[in-house]
């Protein structure tokens, strides 16, 4: 039987995060509680649009409300880290958007302190909750991929015209989208990466990172295991469709995601002959994963009834993944189970990125990740 429990729910940074506001208010076990920008005004739009009536626009003054269970961050990337410890010191649980954060030392704080205080953290990462990834770790799940012999991802994406703080990000900084479905497929582990620059970003851009390069290429060694998987990410200098990108070479079958954006996956039978080894597939929707209330929400977007609104709408994107991703964060609350990715494994993922910059500025040198990152 299903719980009654209601989680009372906080949302801070209201573009992105906006897209979460009716999945949280339909929930069952969600209350959508507050909201949290620093503009009033803007405030104020969200929140008589989507009728939620405690606002606040100092974060600090936030997390003084005792009646606020769980705080979903959805800020610029630099503020993830700093937001998510001050949250867990308040006794909130934490959902963020990704990245966990952008150094090393702040995801091995945000582990030690979740896993102290025992409180919930999870990074709200989309492609892990896309149908795409859903679809492919059902294959491998059900043993028709056959044993995994190796994997690779791509997020290339040109960030020209985006606010200022994206100018010039060093590309594994942001790496999460191509590297959590390498290591989530099998649940594995990442031991050490190695990791090469190429090409070099516009000049005026360079210094703000110290990050010259325009594409970035990983290679990913899994712990205890024979499998490595190599990842290339891109934010500027590079023409390229954007593409958020995962392909599963399995011994009996391959998942390969499509060149161009719309066009259908294709899945590779070795046992057929040629030319029906390829083939394309419809990816199936997992709207029956959850519950009735938010189900339309894995193709609908949360402004597609108004077209007022509909230049700020995401919500049917990232492969209907919002709806899944409130629901198995707020399941984890009300079931006391671990969120995925919790702390630690959002950390192996992040780190992957940050160590992966590390060692291309070292001309590719192997780093391994951290101890706090692994689970034994
Ligand atoms: N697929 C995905 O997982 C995905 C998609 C889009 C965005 N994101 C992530 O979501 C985050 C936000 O992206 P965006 O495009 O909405 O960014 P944005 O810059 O458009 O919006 C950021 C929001 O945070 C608010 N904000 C910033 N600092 C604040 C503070 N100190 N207190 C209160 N409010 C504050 C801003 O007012 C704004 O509402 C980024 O980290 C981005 O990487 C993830």
């Amino acid at each position: 039987m299903m719980s009654d429990k209601k989680i009372n729910v906080a949302i801070i940074g209201l573009s992105f995060g906006a897209e979460f506001i009716p999945l949280y208010q339909k929930h069952p076990n969600a209350n959508m509680y507050a909201i949290c920008q620093r503009t009033a005004s803007e405030l104020n739009k969200v929140g008589d649009y989507f009728g939620v009536e405690k606002r606040y626009t100092d974060y600090d003054e936030m997390l003084k409300d005792p009646e606020i269970d769980a705080v979903h961050i959805n800020t610029p990337v630099s503020s993830h880290a700093p937001q998510v410890l001050k949250a867990l010191r308040a006794g909130k649980h934490v959902a963020c958007t990704i990245p966990m954060a952008t150094t090393v030392d702040e995801c091995r704080q945000i582990v030690e302190l979740a896993e102290e205080t025992g409180l919930k953290y999870c990074m709200m990462e989309t492609v892990l909750y896309s149908r795409e990834f859903l679809f492919a770790k059902e294959l491998y799940d059900q043993g028709a991929l056959g044993k995994m012999q190796f994997l690779q991802g791509s997020h290339v994406q040109d960030m020209e015209g985006w606010p200022e703080y994206w100018e010039g990000f060093p590309p594994m900084h942001n790496a999460t989208h191509c590297v959590s479905p390498m290591l989530g497929l099998t649940g594995a582990e990442a031991e050490y990466v190695s990791c090469f620059g190429s090409g070099t970003i516009d000049e005026s851009y360079i210094a703000k990172y110290h990050s010259p390069f325009a594409i970035e290429t990983c290679h990913i060694k899994f712990k205890d295991s024979d499998l490595s998987a190599r990842v290339y990410r891109s934010l500027y200098g590079v023409a390229r469709q954007y593409r958020e990108s995962f392909d599963f070479y399995g011994s009996k079958k391959a998942y390969e995601w499509p060149l161009i954006e719309g066009e259908d996956p294709i899945i590779h039978t070795r046992s057929k002959p040629e030319p029906e080894i390829a083939e394309r597939v419809k990816v199936p929707d997992y709207a029956h994963l959850l519950p009735e209330e938010i189900q339309a929400y894995t193709t609908k977007g949360v402004y597609d009834d108004d077209n007022e609104h509909l230049s700020f709408a995401q919500g049917a994107g990232h492969g209907g993944s919002h709806p899944h991703l409130a629901h198995q964060f707020i399941m984890s609350l009300v079931e006391d189970t671990e969120p995925y990715p919790n702390a630690r494994e959002a950390a192996n993922i992040t780190c992957v990125g940050i160590l992966a910059h590390e060692s291309a500025l070292a001309g590719g040198e192997i780093i391994k990740l951290p101890e706090f990152t692994l689970k034994s």
